[in-house]
């Protein structure tokens, strides 16, 4: 047996990375399989990508002996995403269902693929994998790197309307200002914002990736910093082109009213927006109500739902990190519903 069968499959990708070309390397996976696969019951996956995750936790399912009584629902608003998913799955079709859609409209696909399906069982677990793919920011032509030359797209999903080159072209200069100090939370964004107007009363719209990254080069000379800023600007767009920050606040709520006891919701999330948004919807869930304070009350008024299972945030270790080199900004929280 060669080492590459000795692993289980969804871990077998890890080879492709050097090379052969994988759709997405699942992160945390070990972790996310330990914390969320614990009992028998529907498992979401809202950012299906590649499906790694999704094989994994079906895997864990199998080996655990709860395959028979679960059913996993794997939603990807990414066409191409849902193509690798449907082959990576294809063994698990009797157990799985892979639907296009956006993970705000989470509660209302569950339930019509569990009433289609005939499955009564309640929600056991959710993942939230936030972000792009690798397979997305590698691909040129879908416009999410500075380190790639194609259109300013960053849609993930490729039917929605507007696309990065919209937004700057016809953002006014104070937006855009505002959009990369809140979503890129970028220091230099007057001066990149100028910029890109003088570039548009010059030359016309602005289209391609390489025209937006040599409008920040020019305002960012040292190459060290050149990098952070050009990730912030681009990571503003993309949050604005996707409302990413506004349908996470959805699928948190969402989510969360979902579980069945002892249920859990597991968010892996990559920049400091989402962190706080996660942590602090998670803080919230789990806090009792003790009315006004100096009230003195012995028991609360409400009492809390659920429970934070991951005090801090769960990171990469070492062995993770020299492979997959994408996992370092990943953090992974932990939310129960209690019984
Ligand atoms: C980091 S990747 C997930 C990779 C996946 N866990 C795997 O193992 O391959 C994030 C995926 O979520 C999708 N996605 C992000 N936000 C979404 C949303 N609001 N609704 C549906 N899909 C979303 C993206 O299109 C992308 O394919």
């Amino acid at each position: 047996m060669t080492m590459r069968e000795s692993l289980p499959r969804w871990q077998a990708g890890t080879f492709n990375i050097m090379g052969i070309g994988s759709y997405h390397e699942p992160v945390l996976a070990a972790e996310v399989l330990e914390l969320l696969v614990r009992m028998p019951g529907v498992y979401v996956d809202g950012t299906l990508g590649g499906g790694g995750h999704s094989l994994a936790i079906l895997e864990a399912l199998e080996r655990k002996g709860f395959l028979a009584d679960s059913f996993l629902i794997g939603i990807d608003q990414d066409d191409h995403a849902l193509q690798a998913a449907s082959g990576k799955l294809s063994g698990f079709s009797g157990n799985s269902a892979i639907v296009k859609g956006n993970f705000s409209g989470m509660a209302a696909i569950v339930r019509k693929i569990c009433g289609e399906r005939n499955f009564t069982g309640s929600v056991a677990g959710i993942l939230l994998d936030l972000g792009v793919s690798s397979a997305q920011i590698d691909t040129p032509e879908r416009g999410f790197s500075y380190m790639r030359h194609g259109p300013l797209d960053m849609r993930m999903d490729p039917a929605a309307e507007t696309t990065a080159a919209d937004l700057i072209n016809t953002m006014s200069e104070r937006d855009l200002v505002t959009l990369f100090f809140r979503y890129g939370e970028e220091p230099r964004s007057r001066s990149i914002v100028r910029g890109i107007i003088d570039y548009r009363e010059k030359h016309g719209p602005l289209l391609r990736t390489e025209e937006l990254a040599g409008i920040i080069r020019t305002r960012e000379a040292r190459p060290d910093r050149a990098i952070k800023t050009l990730s912030r600007v681009f990571q503003a767009l993309r949050i604005e082109v996707n409302r990413e920050l506004e349908v996470l606040e959805q699928v948190l709520a969402d989510g969360a009213s979902m579980l069945s006891a002892q249920g859990r919701l597991a968010v892996i999330s990559y920049h400091s927006l989402e962190d706080r948004m996660v942590k602090s919807f998670f803080t919230v869930q789990s806090s009792s109500d003790w009315g006004p304070r100096g009230v003195g009350l012995t028991e609360p008024l409400k009492k809390a739902e659920f429970a934070v299972v991951t005090r801090k945030p769960v990171a990469s270790g070492q062995q993770e990190l020299s492979l997959n080199p994408r996992s370092r900004s990943a953090k992974l929280r932990v939310l129960e519903k209690l019984a």
